[in-house]
C-alpha cells in the first residue's frame, strides 16, 4: 500500500487507507474508517468511526465526516461543508451511534463550500450542491441545488457543466 500521511495527522487503529491516498495536515481518521484509493484530505479533516469513503474523493479543508455518512466514489466536499447525524441533538441525552441518521453522497456528487447537509438524505449521483446551501431533502441525480432550504435551480452533467437552468 502506498499512501501518504503527514506527520501532524492521527490515524486510529483498524483503519484502511487505499493506494495513492493523501492525508495532509492536522487530520484525524477514527477507528474503523475505510478510505478508498486516490483520495485527498486537506487540512483539518476528521473522518469519524466506521465512515466509508470510496475512491477518488477530494475533501477540502475543515470538513468533518461524521459516523453515518457514506461517500461513494468521486465525491467532492468543498471547504468547511458540514455533515450531521442527529436531527434533534441534546448534550445530556446522546442517542448513541446505533441511532445516527444516515446520509449517502452518491458517485460524482459535489458539495459547495460551507453547505450543510441535514442528515437522512441521499445526494444523487453527480448532483451539485451550491455554496452555502442547506440540504433538507433528497437531491435527484444531476440536480443543481442552492439556497436555504436548498431547491433545484438546474441540472449539471458529469463534468459539472450547468446544462439546464430553471
Ligand atoms: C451554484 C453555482 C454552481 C451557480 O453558478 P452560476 O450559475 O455560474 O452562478 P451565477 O453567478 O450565474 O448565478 C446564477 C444565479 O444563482 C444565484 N446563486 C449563485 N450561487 C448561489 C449560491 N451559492 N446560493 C444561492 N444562490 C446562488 C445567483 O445569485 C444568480 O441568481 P439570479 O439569477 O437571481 O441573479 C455556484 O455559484 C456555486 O455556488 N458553486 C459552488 C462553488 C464552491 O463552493 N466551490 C467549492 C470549491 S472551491
Amino acid at each position: 500500500m502506498s499512501y501518504y500521511i503527514h506527520e501532524s495527522s492521527y490515524i486510529d487503529e483498524d483503519v484502511l487507507i487505499g493506494d495513492n491516498t493523501k492525508i495532509w495536515y492536522f487530520c484525524h481518521i477514527q477507528k474503523g474508517a475505510r478510505i478508498g484509493n486516490n483520495c485527498s484530505m486537506g487540512q483539518n479533516v476528521n473522518v469519524s468511526n466506521n465512515v466509508i469513503i470510496g475512491n477518488n474523493c477530494r475533501i477540502q479543508n475543515n470538513v468533518s465526516i461524521y459516523e453515518g455518512v457514506t461517500l461513494e466514489d468521486d465525491v467532492f466536499c468543498g471547504p468547511s461543508c458540514v455533515f450531521t447525524n442527529d436531527l434533534t441533538p441534546r448534550a445530556s441525552f446522546p442517542k448513541g451511534n446505533k441511532n445516527y441518521v444516515k446520509t449517502v453522497v452518491g458517485k460524482g456528487a459535489s458539495i459547495g463550500a460551507n453547505a450543510t447537509i441535514v442528515c437522512g438524505h441521499k445526494l444523487g449521483k453527480y448532483s451539485m450542491i451550491a455554496a452555502g446551501a442547506v440540504v433538507t431533502r433528497d437531491v435527484p441525480d444531476f440536480a443543481l441545488v442552492a439556497g436555504v432550504p436548498a431547491e433545484i435551480i438546474g441540472y449539471v452533467n458529469e463534468q459539472g457543466d450547468i446544462v439546464t437552468r430553471l
